[in-house]
């Protein structure tokens, strides 16, 4: 059976800094409040004329460039996202069109913040049966249009921030290499704890006025609950896939945990015991960028570690649905 390898990843952030003394002039919030509370200096937020599918256009371009490939050698395109340009068709199919690829199957996930590793699992399945053997994997956000950036919606608008990341994810017959297990949980009872309630097809007509008054169109948090399910359901999904492949946490040469706050990686990284050389974090720059945070994270980490083939690398995530997913792959 083949294995699934990571040919390349290439990621893209909007030009546009927002630091946290630039919100401060937004609604009532500090430098100091953000970065005790989530470890965030600044994050990027496009533009207007930048959508979701032009980051995830150019972190695309940047991992075929890196990994020699044409457009054309793409076989599949696995999208990610919450924040699609349009309602529909989801950003799959415009991506597609941007690539000038028609006629490649675009398949459009909606998982949030493990919507990466659920992508990578859907992925992984289709190389080991052998129906692609080259799949592009996108994970891209523009969270910024749908922030509430008044005081009302300080508690979330201070988290998140835009961007992309593209993983080329190709057939291999190394056996030294490759994804060894993914494992995906989602926990439904928990829907309406990280949520955007509206416009929904649920109300008639969809789109009403009140929603912008009662500011049901905002993503709403409780962020406390959210920390306590993440703390404990990331480092538990690491270990499922530990376990599952006989291997521990001494042995993984860099852990990426889904970039939701710092403190949350902190206490992962401590429940795992994990040493900070073997754990990478970059929220401080980008805030929480949902799809893009692990692809953002791994670019970087594995430039800066260094990282070799063979190395043990795993990924975890946690975000709205609940959702949460780990992947464990050699590099
Ligand atoms: N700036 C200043 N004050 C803020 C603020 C902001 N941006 N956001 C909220 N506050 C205020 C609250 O209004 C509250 O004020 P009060 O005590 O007068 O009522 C106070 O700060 C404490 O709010 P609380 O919500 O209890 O803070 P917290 O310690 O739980 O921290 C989060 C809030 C959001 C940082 C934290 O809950 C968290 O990180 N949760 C996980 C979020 C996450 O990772 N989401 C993504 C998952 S993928």
């Amino acid at each position: 059976m083949p294995r699934t390898v990571i040919a390349a990843l290439g990621t893209c952030v909007p030009d546009q800094v927002i630091t946290n003394e630039e919100l401060t002039r937004r609604m009532e919030t500090s430098d100091e409040w953000i970065r005790q509370r989530t470890g965030i200096q600044e994050r990027r937020w496009v533009k207007e004329g930048q959508g979701n599918s032009d980051l995830a256009l150019e972190a695309a371009r940047r991992a075929l460039a890196r990994a020699g490939w044409q457009a054309s050698d793409v076989e599949a395109i696995i999208y990610a996202t919450l924040s699609t340009d349009h309602m529909f068709p989801g950003d799959g199919c415009f991506l597609n069109a941007k690539l000038g690829i028609p006629g490649v199957p675009a398949l459009d996930i909606r998982n949030q913040c493990s919507g990466f590793i659920y992508g990578l699992s859907i992925a992984d399945a289709w190389i080991k049966s052998g129906q692609y053997r080259r799949v592009l994997l996108v994970g891209s956000e523009v969270h910024s249009t749908g922030l509430d950036v008044t005081t009302r919606g300080r508690d979330v608008a201070v988290i998140f921030g835009d961007g992309a990341g593209a993983a080329l994810l190709e057939a291999s017959d190394d056996p030294a290499r490759g994804v060894l297990s993914t494992h995906l949980h989602a926990d439904g009872r928990f829907a309406k704890e990280l949520w955007t309630d509206a416009p929904g097809s649920i109300y008639h007509p969809r789109v009403q006025p009140r929603m912008l008054e009662d500011a049901s169109i905002f993503p709403r948090m409780e962020g406390q609950k959210v920390f306590k399910h993440a703390i404990t359901k990331m480092p538990e999904v690491v270990r499922e896939a530990l376990g599952k492949n006989g291997v521990a946490t001494k042995d993984i040469k860099v852990l990426i945990p889904h970039q939701a706050n710092l403190r949350i990686s902190e206490m992962v990284q401590r429940s795992l015991e994990l040493r900070d050389d073997q754990v990478w974090n970059n929220i401080q720059k980008y805030g929480n960028t949902t799809a893009a945070s692990i692809p953002l994270a791994l670019e970087e980490a594995v430039g800066a570690l260094g990282v070799q083939r063979g190395d043990l690398v795993a990924l975890a995530a946690f975000g709205a649905g609940f959702t949460w997913a780990s992947a464990l792959l050699r590099w």
